[in-house]
């Protein structure tokens, strides 16, 4: 067990529809344990300048259905820095704060990592992103949300697609990982997906969009995964041009880490919210809380950290075994 009595939670990097489920599983959970809930505000941002607030259970009334998160997010440069840092952990010495947890992606994480070694501070991280790209968690928060809002944004576009008998291209988020597209590809029914985890040749492309328009279909939908490595959707429709297409663009952009999170990211948020305050006072620190095949399972910082990059990849693509 841990002396750890006062916990101190914030959202970091992009927000994610079921961060504020998350924040609420954490709070409630921690009260029923007898511990002090404490709300960091914008993130790092908000613990180097000490923008915190006690929370109570009231605090978290009526947010499991809202998208965003209350406890707002941002990226912060200064937490980069050792100057920063120092800040940071001097503000969790004048709020009593003992643990943390984090709430956020790849960066958040990171940050944790070197802070918590730096000073020795215990800090569990929940995943949240829509982006999917976290090793040690099938899902993380936000994604299911988000990949219901393209599949619905797709559907729409087809109409259009349909009646001008034209190809589109729509271009989903997912930094580098190609989760929304693929995923999103197949919910949707789209003739492909164009994802950084493998390279799209010029005549593959051509020929799966000609597959489609030969098959009953008088029009065709490619999802493009944002992406230096596929060049995104305006990148792929200048090549096609080049080849005698006249292809629409969408690119969703935001709308997709908008919105109320779906029965599953709040059921995920809730039970990674439980588990992470469960580990931190048994205890644990510098890990991640996932749920993989089902179960709630700690992910040390450098596993996560040492795993080669992408290592977690679609299902179906063969580089590397799913973990
Ligand atoms: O990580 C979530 C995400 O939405 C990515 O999919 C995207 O690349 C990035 O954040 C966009 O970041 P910003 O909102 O800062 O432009």
């Amino acid at each position: 067990m841990s002396n750890i009595q006062c916990i101190g939670i914030l959202t970091s990097g992009g927000d994610a529809p079921g961060m504020n489920a998350a924040i609420r599983a954490v709070t409630r959970t921690a009260m029923f344990n007898s511990r002090e809930v404490k709300a960091i505000y914008r993130g790092y941002r908000g613990l180097i300048t000490g923008e915190i607030k006690p929370f109570q259970t009231e605090s978290v009334s009526n947010i499991i259905h809202r998208g965003g998160t209350i406890l707002k997010s941002a990226r912060c440069a200064e937490f980069h820095t050792p100057e920063g840092r120092r800040q940071a952990y001097e503000t969790l010495q004048r709020e009593n704060i003992d643990g943390l947890i984090v709430i956020g992606g790849d960066g958040t994480f990171t940050g944790a990592h070197i802070f918590g070694l730096e000073y020795n501070v215990p800090i569990v991280g929940i995943p949240g992103t829509i982006d999917n790209d976290l090793y040690g968690t099938d899902k993380t928060i936000g994604y299911d949300t988000a990949l219901n809002t393209i599949v619905q944004a797709v559907d729409k576009i087809r109409d259009t697609a349909s009646s001008h008998e034209r190809l589109f291209l729509v271009e989903v988020m997912g930094r580098d990982a190609g989760f929304l597209a693929m995923y999103g590809a197949i919910a949707s029914g789209a003739e492909a997906a164009i994802i950084p985890e493998i390279i799209t040749e010029e005549d593959q492309l051509e020929q799966l969009i000609q597959h489609g328009f030969r098959k009953t279909k008088n029009s065709s939908i490619v999802l493009v995964s944002e992406s230096k490595t596929t060049g995104g959707a305006m990148g792929i429709a200048e090549r096609l041009k080049a080849r005698g297409y006249d292809p629409g663009v969408t690119v969703l952009g935001h709308v997709q880490r908008g919105g109320s999170p779906t029965a599953r990211d709040r059921v995920i948020a809730s039970r990674v919210g439980v588990a992470a305050v469960d580990a931190l006072i048994s205890g644990q620190r510098d890990i991640m809380v996932g749920i993989v095949h089902g179960d709630i399972v700690h992910v040390p910082a450098a596993c996560r950290l040492h795993t080669v990059k992408h290592n977690k990849v679609p299902v179906g693509l063969t580089r590397t075994p799913q973990a």
